[in-house]
């Protein structure tokens, strides 16, 4: 790298350089600031959804999401100030209120970390779906689904390139799904188990893990993990 491949900027008070084409996530992290991260993971195309990584650059009337904004020559970023952390809590406390986080302990740290109050929306409507348990390998809680879209990202180009999943519905009613809501088993989807490496709250669970927190037998757990289509099952 020349010395033209590099910027200076401002970060947290200390200036330094980092590579041109840099993410913020990535010059914090090579300083040694871990922002937090929900949608973002290193295996998946960053697309800026959950909000929680925003850092202030430059004063500037919006934050920006770390995980995509690049760093810019001669910026004054803050990652801790007090507008960032009032903005990633209240995120925080909107997932908070309408997700499940119970199997989700790092997103559970942040809220720690940003002094977010668990009860700041006690009204708040928690997104509740039925269990899908349609398949003998894996079962999908879409309550404790914080649609960060890694799921479906593994599935398609990032990874696998198998297209099974995908959204469906709007606003508080959206949630991860198979084309026209099929069953796992006609879907495209080859139980390559990507999705469950990157999901971030256990609402994708191998079947054995999931049948052994509810407390199944051995025999109940090898009749679980044979079973085929809910659907199919439930129309005979
Ligand atoms: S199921 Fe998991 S990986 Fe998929 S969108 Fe929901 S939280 Fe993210
Ligand atoms: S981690 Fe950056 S927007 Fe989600």
């Amino acid at each position: 790298m020349t010395a033209d491949d590099s910027i200076t900027l401002t970060l947290d008070g200390s200036e330094i350089e980092v590579p041109a084409g840099a993410t913020i996530l990535e010059a914090a992290a090579e300083q040694g600031i871990a922002i937090p991260v929900i949608c973002y993971h290193e295996a998946t195309t960053p697309n800026g959804l959950c909000r929680v990584c925003v850092v202030d650059v430059d004063d500037g009337r919006v934050l920006q999401p770390a995980c995509v904004a690049t760093c810019q020559p001669d910026s004054t970023i803050e990652t801790d100030s007090e507008r960032v952390l009032r903005s990633r809590r209240t995120i925080l406390e909107m997932l908070n209120a309408s997700v499940n986080l119970d199997e989700a302990p790092e997103i559970q740290q942040m809220l720690r970390d940003c002094h977010a109050d668990p009860e700041r929306f006690p009204h708040a409507h928690k997104r509740d779906p039925e269990l899908i348990d349609d398949n003998p390998f894996y079962v999908r809680d879409y309550a404790q689904c914080v649609l960060c879209w890694r799921c479906v990202q593994v599935c398609a180009e990032d990874a696998q390139f198998t297209f099974a999943l995908t959204l469906k519905e709007r606003g508080h009613d959206t949630s991860v799904a198979t084309a026209f809501d099929i069953s796992m088993t006609e879907s495209p989807c080859v139980f390559c188990g990507q999705c469950i490496g990157v999901c971030p709250t256990g609402a994708l669970k191998p079947k054995i893990e999931w049948g052994m927190q509810q407390g199944l037998s051995e025999d109940e757990l090898r009749a679980a993990t044979r079973r085929g289509r809910k659907r199919d099952r439930d129309r005979a």
